[in-house]
């Protein structure tokens, strides 16, 4: 029996995190058999809005695209044609009831642990009003998704979501709201979905979670897994080349996963290891649970481990109390530990969270500590690009590249590297020499190709 190809389209706008975009690929999937996704919303009969909440930023522009959104239900309405529009993330859990009042072009608000219930939503949605459907079941979510295959997408690197929730409460974060409770995946579930996935020409999983460091589980002799032992295991699938993990939290970086980087050369010597802020008073009101110096010494212990290791960050400036002496130290931190790369915020009061109701810092105090530790990163994340010049390096082809005859590819250390060759190359490991570093891209050639030139 062949497939037929449905004739209805899906559009699926993604922001926020990377587990957004795990799951917009995993509501493609559960809706593949009545809908065929299309990349605009021009001609999408379905148009699915999932949306972040962390900042407040990020949770207005929900209210503005549907805004933007209307036309396209009037349009379709005009020529005989109903669209349904539907809001999906972490908003739709947060504030499902007031989207539902707000917006009136919404035709159904489902939370990300009602995913695997979106057909029957969608069918009974289409054309009114549905009811806004935001329970807290990942297990439930997670053991429905695993009926439903990934159909192959054609990429070479993969997220795979191991780990979903949060526990720990920092006094900003809406996540543990969002996301409900710390759930980590079973093992067995994830082998398979990470063997399917290199089945369809996944080289490189990239394993996700709020703390995906906090993952734990049994192995098939009940024995206890933490991530290490789940790495070594999706390192022994056939295909799977390199192994990713985001993002972690400090606290839960243990031995063994210490070790691992030492030891299982398929783990990728760059870390996310977002500590926030470098002024343990500050740490201590945001409740992280650790201090400046245990991530210090955190550190150190990483890089003894993996001396190529590079490390990311989070920080976020002007968190309620924040005074000029606790930047300072912020700064500091971020000399000492030398990122190779940084996401930076400026504090936004979330509703609901215990910071919220503090007293706030003034906006042009943040902006203005906000640039200063941009420019600081900026300048480590320059050095760290020039060092690579020079060097030979393994990369992951995954792309044509932006001119013609380039292929585009991603370094041990997540930078994207060009080099001249064909698409045969694509889903490979290659060795490159860099020779040219541009402000956001490395370049160089094929290490294999240089010496079969300097050969002839
Ligand atoms: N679980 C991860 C982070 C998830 S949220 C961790 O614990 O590190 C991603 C980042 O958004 C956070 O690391 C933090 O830097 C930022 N963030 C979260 N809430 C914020 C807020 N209210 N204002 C500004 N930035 C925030
Ligand atoms: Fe948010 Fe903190 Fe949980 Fe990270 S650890 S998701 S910042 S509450
Ligand atoms: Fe945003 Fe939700 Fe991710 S709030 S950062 S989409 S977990």
């Amino acid at each position: 029996m062949t497939p037929e190809t449905p004739q209805k389209k899906v559009f699926i706008r993604t922001h926020g995190c990377q587990m957004n975009v795990y799951d917009s690929g995993r509501m493609a999937d559960v809706l593949a058999r009545d809908y065929a996704t299309t990349d605009t919303p021009d001609d999408a009969d379905l148009i699915l809005l999932n949306t972040c909440h962390i900042r407040e930023k990020a949770s207005e522009k929900v209210y503005t695209e549907l805004g933007l959104l209307r036309q396209f239900k009037d349009r379709g309405a005009a020529e005989g044609r109903t669209v349904t529009i539907g809001v999906t993330g972490c908003v739709a859990q947060a504030e499902g009831e007031e989207i539902a009042r707000r917006a009136r072009t919404v035709d159904l608000v489902v939370g990300p642990q009602s995913y695997q219930r979106l057909p029957e939503i969608v069918r009974a949605a289409s054309g009114r009003r549905a009811p806004v459907e935001a329970d807290f079941a990942a297990e439930e979510k997670f053991a429905a998704l695993r009926e439903t295959p990934p159909r192959k997408r054609g990429e070479v690197a993969a997220f795979l979501t191991v780990q979903e929730g949060c526990d720990k409460f920092c006094t900003f974060c809406v996540v543990p709201y969002t996301r409900g409770a710390e759930y980590s995946r079973p093992a067995p579930d994830l082998i398979v979905e990470a063997t399917r996935l290199a089945e369809a020409g996944v080289r490189e999983l990239t394993l996700l979670g709020q703390n995906v460091n906090a993952w734990h589980g049994e192995g098939p002799d009940g024995s206890p897994w933490g991530l290490a032992r789940l790495l070594f295991r999706l390192a022994e699938i056939p295909g799977i080349l390199r192994l990713r993990y985001t993002t972690s939290h400090p606290r839960d970086m243990d031995d063994a996963l210490i070790a691992a980087h030492r030891d299982l050369p398929q783990l990728m010597p760059y870390l996310h290891l977002p500590v926030q802020a470098g002024s343990d008073r500050i740490l201590r009101a945001m409740n992280r649970k650790h201090g400046v110096s245990d991530y210090l010494h955190l550190v150190d212990r990483i890089r003894a481990a993996r001396p190529d290791m590079a490390l990311s960050g989070d920080f976020i400036v002007g968190f309620p109390g924040e005074t000029e002496a606790d930047f300072a130290e912020t700064l500091r931190l971020v000399e000492t530990v030398t990122y190779a790369s940084a996401f930076t915020f400026k504090y936004s009061p979330r509703p609901g969270t215990p910071a919220a109701s503090l007293e706030q810092v003034p906006e042009d105090v943040k902006n203005e500590r906000l640039y200063r530790l941009q420019a600081l990163i900026a300048a480590q994340q320059a050095a760290f690009n020039r060092s690579r010049l020079g060097m030979e390096m393994d990369v992951l082809f995954d792309r044509p590249g932006k001119r013609p005859g380039q292929i585009a590819g991603r370094s041990p250390w997540q930078q994207t590297v060009h080099v001249p060759a064909t698409p045969d190359i694509i889903g490979s490991v290659r060795r490159v020499a860099i020779d040219t570093i541009g402000t956001n891209t490395l370049s160089g050639v094929l290490a294999d190709a240089r010496v079969f030139e300097e050969a002839v």
